[in-house]
């Protein structure tokens, strides 16, 4: 046996069990975090909107923001109220302003600094329906007038499938993913300038996911809706909605194509 090897891995067992040591003694020191949650509710419609204040220990957390959120109305305040359903960033439904920036909280690390306080919001300039809960009335309306389906003039007549090819197929990729989470449209300052006649990124992403649709026969017909001065030429390309979207997708890059394909 090699005596030198045999120190190594003992001193390699000992230094493990020493880490050991320490990471159970750091999971048992309380790191207290500060959550500041905008608070309204239509029951009191007297009382302003406020910011309320909640403590939790990050060891007893799970690590996104929706975590937090989710522990602090299970375990302290069953009445702060928000949306939320798949917590894996596909529904779209847990949007809302976390330190500034729309997101989604539960794709949002929650900041382990707990020197900082983390600040919530639900979307900007929107109305509140109560705490972090918008009114997205209005952006369903505009999603709705764009008729965001298939639509087609004659169908196959083997009655089968409308085929498509692959790189027609490709011309989708970077806006069917969009969840229709709102984030870029509430970052947006030409959207909650004029939130009632400019239909915003994400109605406009979407409506270009059916102008670049190979199937789709009513292109001139969704240009046609487009083609007056607030429905797409309020976006003045400051490309907020690009930096936002936590997809990771390019509303702006979609209005852009759009804009070109209008020109032709
Ligand atoms: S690029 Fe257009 S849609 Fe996007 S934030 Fe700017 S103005 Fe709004
Ligand atoms: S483009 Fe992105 S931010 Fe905008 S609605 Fe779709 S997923 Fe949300
Ligand atoms: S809970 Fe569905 S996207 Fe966050």
């Amino acid at each position: 046996m090699n005596m030198f090897k045999g120190l190594r891995s003992n001193t390699a067992v000992a230094a493990v069990g020493v880490m050991k040591r320490s990471m159970a003694m750091a999971s048992t020191t309380p790191r207290i975090k500060t959550f500041k949650i905008y608070r309204w509710s239509p029951d009191e419609p007297s009382s302003k909107p406020h910011m309320q204040e909640y403590s939790i220990d990050l060891n007893e957390c799970g690590p996104m923001m929706l975590d937090a959120i989710l522990k602090i109305k299970n375990e302290q305040d069953p009445t702060l109220t928000f949306r939320r359903s798949c917590r894996e960033g596909i529904c779209g439904s847990c949007a809302m302003n976390i330190n500034g920036t729309n997101t989604l909280a539960c794709l949002c690390r929650i900041d382990t600094d707990v020197s900082k306080e983390s600040k919530v919001y639900p979307l900007p300039h929107m109305f509140v329906v109560k705490d972090l809960v918008p009114d997205l009335t209005q952006f369903y309306k505009q999603y709705k007038s764009i008729k965001p389906y298939l639509q087609r003039s004659e169908y196959p007549a083997d009655g089968k499938e409308t085929l498509q090819s692959i790189e027609d197929r490709k011309k989708l990729d970077g806006l069917y993913e969009c969840i229709l989470c709102a984030c870029c449209s509430t970052s947006c300052p030409s959207y909650w300038w004029n939130q009632s006649e400019y239909l915003g990124p994400a109605i406009l992403l979407q409506t270009y996911r059916w102008l670049a649709d190979s199937r789709d026969h009513a292109t001139e017909e969704r240009k046609l809706a487009l083609q007056n001065s607030m429905s797409l030429y309020r976006c003045h390309t400051i490309m907020n909605c690009s930096r936002t979207c936590p997809k990771g997708l390019s509303p702006g890059l979609a209005i852009a194509e759009i804009k070109k394909s209008m020109a032709m």
